[in-house]
C-alpha cells in the first residue's frame, strides 16, 4: 500500500512531484482547465500507466504539455507562421494545437497518429512541474474513462485512488472546462474541440477564421459521443416537463420553480466563464449525494457556451 499520495502544491512537492515524473512515475497535477495525470512523454512505460489507471479500453491521443515555446522542436517537425502567430498570441493557455510529429516521439503518445496534440499550460503550477521535471508531460485530464473532468484534487481521489504516485492540490481549476482543441491543415484552421478559449476570441485576436468541422477524420479521435458523463442520469430542459422531486438541478442563471433535493446555478450573472468554471464542480457534487436524476438547462449558444453546451450534451447521451 502506498503511502499518502496527496500533496499541497509548494515548491517541495513540485520538485517531488518532478522527480518522481523524471523517474517514470505517474502525477496528477492543476492546469488552469483541469487536472491532468501525466508523465513523461518520452518514456513510454510511464506513458503506458496513464491508460492503466485510466482504464481506457483503446489508446486515444494525449496532449503533450510543455513549459517553453522552444520544446515544441523536440516534438513537433516544424510550426507553419500562421500556427506560430497563433501559439504567440495564446500561449500559456488553454490553446492546444495539433502538428506533425517527430518520429521519436513514442507512438503511444500520439495513438499511432501522424499528428500530435501540444499545449502550454498557464497554470504556474503546471508549468514549474513540467519545467522542473526537464520533459514533455503527456496528460489526459485525471479522470475514469467517459466520466467527468477533475476540477479538484479531491475529484482525482474519489476517480482514481492511489493510481497516480503522487496527487498535487492546487485548489479548484480557473476554466472548468478543457482546452480548445485547434488543428491546422493546408493552411486552414479547424475546431476539434470547442473549449476554454471561444472562436470569437481566436478571430479577434488572430484575425483567422476557424472552421468548425462536425464530421470526418480531422474530429478529434477519442470524443466519444458518451463523454464527461456523472453517474446519475442527465436530461437536458426542454421546457414543460415534469420535474421529478427527488432530482436535482442545475440551472444557467435564475432560479427554477421546482422542489427539487438540489438546485444548482451556474452563473447567477448570467457569465459564461463562471458557468464553465462550476458544471464539472457541479457533477461531481451531485454524485456524492448520490442522487440518481439531473436536469440541466444548456447556456447561451456563444463563446465559451459551446464548450459548455458540448459537454452538456455529451454527459447526457445515454451510450
Ligand atoms: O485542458 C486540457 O486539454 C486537459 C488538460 C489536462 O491539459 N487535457 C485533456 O486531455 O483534456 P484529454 O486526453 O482528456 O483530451 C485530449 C483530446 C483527445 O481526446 C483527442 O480527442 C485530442 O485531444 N487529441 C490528442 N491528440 C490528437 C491528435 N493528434 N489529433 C487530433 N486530436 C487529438
Ligand atoms: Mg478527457
Amino acid at each position: 500500500m502506498k503511502k499518502s499520495n496527496i500533496l499541497k502544491a509548494s515548491p517541495k512537492s513540485i520538485l517531488k512531484a518532478a522527480k518522481i515524473l523524471k523517474s517514470g512515475g505517474v502525477v496528477a497535477f492543476p492546469t488552469e482547465t483541469v487536472y491532468g495525470l501525466g508523465a513523461n512523454a518520452f518514456n513510454s512505460e510511464a506513458v503506458a500507466k496513464i491508460f492503466e489507471i485510466k482504464e481506457r479500453p483503446n489508446f486515444d491521443p494525449l496532449i503533450v504539455h510543455v513549459s517553453k515555446k522552444n520544446q515544441l522542436s523536440l516534438i513537433a517537425e516544424s510550426i507553419p507562421k500562421k500556427v506560430k502567430k497563433l501559439i504567440d498570441k495564446f500561449w500559456p493557455g488553454p490553446l492546444t494545437i495539433i502538428l506533425k510529429k517527430k518520429k521519436k516521439l513514442p507512438d503511444i503518445v500520439t495513438g499511432g497518429l501522424d499528428t500530435v496534440a501540444v499545449r502550454m499550460p498557464s497554470s504556474k503550477i503546471a508549468l514549474e512541474l513540467i519545467k522542473k521535471s526537464g520533459c514533455p508531460i503527456a496528460a489526459p485530464s485525471a479522470n475514469k474513462f467517459s466520466r467527468v473532468s477533475p476540477v479538484r484534487a479531491s475529484h482525482v481521489v474519489n476517480q482514481l485512488g492511489r493510481g497516480p504516485d503522487l496527487i498535487i492540490d492546487g485548489g479548484k481549476t480557473i476554466h472548468g472546462v478543457e482546452s480548445t482543441i485547434i488543428a491546422f491543415e493546408k493552411g486552414v484552421f479547424y475546431l476539434l474541440r470547442p473549449g476554454a478559449i471561444g472562436l470569437e476570441e481566436i478571430e479577434e485576436k488572430t484575425g483567422f477564421k476557424v472552421k468548425v468541422k462536425k464530421t470526418g477524420k480531422l474530429q478529434a479521435p477519442g470524443q466519444l459521443k458518451k463523454h464527461y458523463a456523472p453517474k446519475a442520469n442527465l436530461s437536458i430542459i426542454n421546457g414543460g416537463e415534469k420535474i421529478d422531486a427527488n432530482s436535482a438541478y442545475i440551472a444557467f442563471k435564475k432560479r427554477p420553480y421546482c422542489k427539487c433535493k438540489v438546485v444548482k446555478i451556474l452563473s447567477p450573472k448570467g457569465d459564461l466563464k463562471e458557468a464553465a468554471a462550476n458544471l464539472f464542480d457541479f457533477f461531481h457534487f451531485i454524485e456524492r449525494s448520490k442522487i440518481k436524476k439531473i436536469y440541466i438547462e444548456k447556456v447561451p449558444h456563444i463563446g465559451l457556451g459551446l464548450a459548455i453546451n458540448d459537454r452538456i450534451m455529451r454527459a447526457a447521451t445515454k451510450k
